[in-house]
């Protein structure tokens, strides 16, 4: 399949080089100043959600690793010199991000430091290093990046992109809705060519965390005790699904969806409705007395205030990303949701989209010019990065 930007992708996310996707042997570069040594290197990309951070070197077509964003911080009254240390243990973690917004630095630093050296095993200092942006994010905190890189990674290039644009890239089309659902956030982002119509960005915050803390509530409900939180999560993933009508999957004869689960202890969690209740507050945030419009809904008005001819276009290329799209029936409800008129399209490793379009895009020869230079970033500041329009 040749795309937009001329990328051909074979089976499996193979990205293979063409015109406008080549892997530049070091012959081709030229440059010598040091400040332009990651011109003949790879780039890293890290797109860190409010669950997962996933990164990897640029022009792959697999992340490296995906990691929890979890970094754990000791609160002894000594007051330890560096409190925060990396952890497997949601229950001794901080909030680095709370809905994908950066919470604390101190910690993403960290987070940062352990993904470049023990994740990546590569020296930040030698590589240029692209971001995923938050679509949920202050423009602001672009500035604070821009300054972790240079000032505590040393990096020698870096850039930040939006997730939504990623995405899209991932997809390999230049128009179309975004529709992310993670962890922490779910978002719709409408791109018109390139151009994300960054006004018309609308956030719901319902995503995986709520679906899992619901499920939780349901079993309470349905008086059985939820196991602990990374079991409850296999279950979500496991066992739930969304239905194109919950009313009409209710009366259906229960033997039909009732699931029994086994626990690491092998008792067994026997789960009915909860399968399709838990995951239905995406589509009715109000079963969690949120007074917000669903996705779907969202997504409609997020392209209400544009013309006709475009609204037409980006229904026509509803592209899905983040982890909790991954829940069986969600592009099939999505699609029922949005009307004839739309084309839900949903890769397998919609998970990792807007990784995949950083790699990519990172690859590209037309982006070795965006990347903001060190000597950029000690002439101008931070505030450099806003030239960029990415
Ligand atoms: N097969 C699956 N079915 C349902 N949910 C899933 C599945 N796989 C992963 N998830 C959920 O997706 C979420 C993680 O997705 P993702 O990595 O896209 O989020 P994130 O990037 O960390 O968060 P955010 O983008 O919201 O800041 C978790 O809540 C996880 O339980
Ligand atoms: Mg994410």
């Amino acid at each position: 399949m040749v795309n937009h930007f001329g990328l051909f992708r074979g089976p499996g996310y193979e990205l293979v080089s063409n015109a406008d996707f080549q892997e530049r042997p070091p012959s081709q570069v030229t440059s010598c100043h040091p400040t332009d040594l990651y011109k003949s290197l790879a780039a890293v990309v890290i797109d860190t959600g409010t669950g997962f951070s996933k990164c990897g070197l640029a022009g792959e077509d697999r992340t490296r690793a995906v990691v929890p964003t979890r970094v754990g911080i000791h609160r002894s009254p000594q007051g330890d010199s560096t409190p925060y240390y990396i952890t497997e243990d949601a229950e001794a973690a901080c909030s680095t991000l709370i809905r994908g917004v950066v919470s604390d630095w101190d910690a993403l630093e960290v987070l940062w430091n352990h993904i470049f050296y023990s994740k990546l095993c590569v020296d930040p200092e030698e590589l240029a290093v692209l971001v995923a942006d938050s679509p949920v994010s202050p423009c602001t905190n672009r500035e604070k990046v821009v300054e972790l890189l240079f000032e505590c990674f040393g990096v020698p290039a870096m850039q930040t992109v939006h997730q939504a644009l990623l995405t899209l890239y991932a997809y390999g089309r230049t128009t179309g809705l975004v529709m992310g659902s993670g962890h922490g956030t779910s978002y719709v982002a409408p791109i018109i060519t390139g151009e994300l119509e960054r006004l018309n960005i609308s956030r719901l915050d319902v995503a995986g965390k709520d679906l899992s803390e619901y499920l939780s509530q349901l079993l309470l409900a349905g008086g059985q005790p939820p196991p602990k939180a990374d079991v409850l999560t296999h279950m979500k993933e496991t066992c739930c699904y969304v239905t194109l009508d919950m009313v009409s999957e209710l009366c259906q004869v229960e033997g039909k969806y009732r699931l029994d689960f086994v626990l690491p202890d092998k008792h067994v969690l026997s789960l009915g409705a909860e399968r399709f209740r838990c995951p239905e507050i995406l589509f009715k945030p109000d079963i969690l007395g949120l007074d917000q419009p669903s996705l779907p809904q969202l997504a409609q008005i997020s392209i209400s205030q544009l013309e006709p001819h475009l609204q037409e276009r980006l229904l026509a290329n509803v592209v899905l990303e983040g982890g909790t799209t991954l829940l069986n029936g969600f592009s099939e409800r999505v699609q029922r949701d949005l009307g004839p008129a739309a084309t839900v399209l949903s890769l397998p490793h919609r998970a990792i989209a807007a990784w995949l379009g950083g790699s990519i895009m990172a690859s590209l020869d037309s982006f070795q010019t965006l990347w903001l230079s060190r000597g950029e970033y000690q002439e101008e500041g931070p505030w450099a990065i806003y030239k960029y329009h990415l």
